[in-house]
């Protein structure tokens, strides 16, 4: 894709695959150029607009790795960031594919999990923050319902990593909004994508909308929070769940 100067630029991490690539596939419908991040190389299945020129290959859970990485996403910003979207999260299961809980989580573990899903979020926004001002720009933080409540297939150091990710999200909000940058958080329920367990069909038969989510769907919101449809929101969640909180 041609970059211009009128062209909006989007920073997404965990693109490769669920809901980030159908969060690709959204922004670059809009006309929007899209820097990728995972940790594979530029994947050949999903040969978005961006190519490899716009893919950064980085290990979220190596912090040393998100640091040194800064300096090349900013080589490719021309100075502005108009949207920083942290999606990439992990949700692991025991040897069996049980749930962890507080009990028996290692604690390399927990913080393999906390390094994903919620310390790369603070890298990447404070080591952006100058391209996201300049450009008067959005963060969307990917939460999860489990960061609200107990789930049953979501382990303790995943539900405890949701839920400081949104208290970041309020954090970053105060401390980013003076700059007119805006900074808020989408939390979805049970959304089809390999992240899922077996049995959420179970709970997805008590849905008020009786049936899982699309990439897509949650893809449309965190559009709408880094478009101009929403410039008067910054601070809070959103939940994209077919009503599982109620
Ligand atoms: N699906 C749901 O029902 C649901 C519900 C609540 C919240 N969420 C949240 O939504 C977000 C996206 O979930 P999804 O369902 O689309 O998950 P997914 O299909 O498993 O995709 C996860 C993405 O994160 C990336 N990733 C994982 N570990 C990484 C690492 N160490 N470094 C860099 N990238 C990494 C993966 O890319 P690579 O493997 O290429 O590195 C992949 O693109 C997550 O934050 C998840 O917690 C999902």
């Amino acid at each position: 894709m041609a970059t211009n100067a009128s062209q909006r630029t989007l920073l997404l991490t965990g693109a490769s695959r669920g809901i980030g690539h159908a969060t690709v596939q959204r922004f670059n419908k809009e006309g929007w150029r899209v820097i990728t991040c995972s940790r594979h190389p530029f994947p050949n299945e999903c040969p978005w607009g961006g190519g490899i020129d716009n893919h950064v290959q980085i290990d979220l859970a190596d912090p040393n790795d998100t640091i040194n990485a800064i300096e090349t996403i900013r080589a490719k910003l021309n100075g502005r960031l108009d949207a920083l979207v942290n999606n990439a999260g992990i949700s692991p299961k025991g040897p069996e594919g049980e749930r962890l809980n507080t009990i028996d989580t290692d604690l390399r573990t927990w913080g393999h999990v906390f390094h994903v899903n919620f310390f790369a979020s603070v890298v990447l926004a404070r080591g952006l923050k100058d391209e996201l001002t300049a450009a008067k720009g959005s963060v969307v933080n990917v939460t999860s319902i489990a960061g609200s409540r107990v789930h049953p297939f979501a382990g303790a150091a995943y539900s405890t990593s949701k839920a400081a990710l949104a208290a970041l999200t309020r954090e970053m909000a105060h401390d980013f909004g003076p700059l007119g940058v805006r900074v808020n958080a989408i939390a979805p329920g049970e959304v089809e994508t390999s992240i899922l367990s077996p049995g959420t069909e179970k709970i997805v038969e008590n849905l008020p909308l009786r049936r899982l989510g699309q990439p897509a769907e949650v893809a449309d919101v965190i559009y709408f929070l880094c478009s101009n449809q929403s410039t008067y929101v910054t601070g809070t969640e959103i939940e994209v769940n077919a009503g599982q909180h109620v």
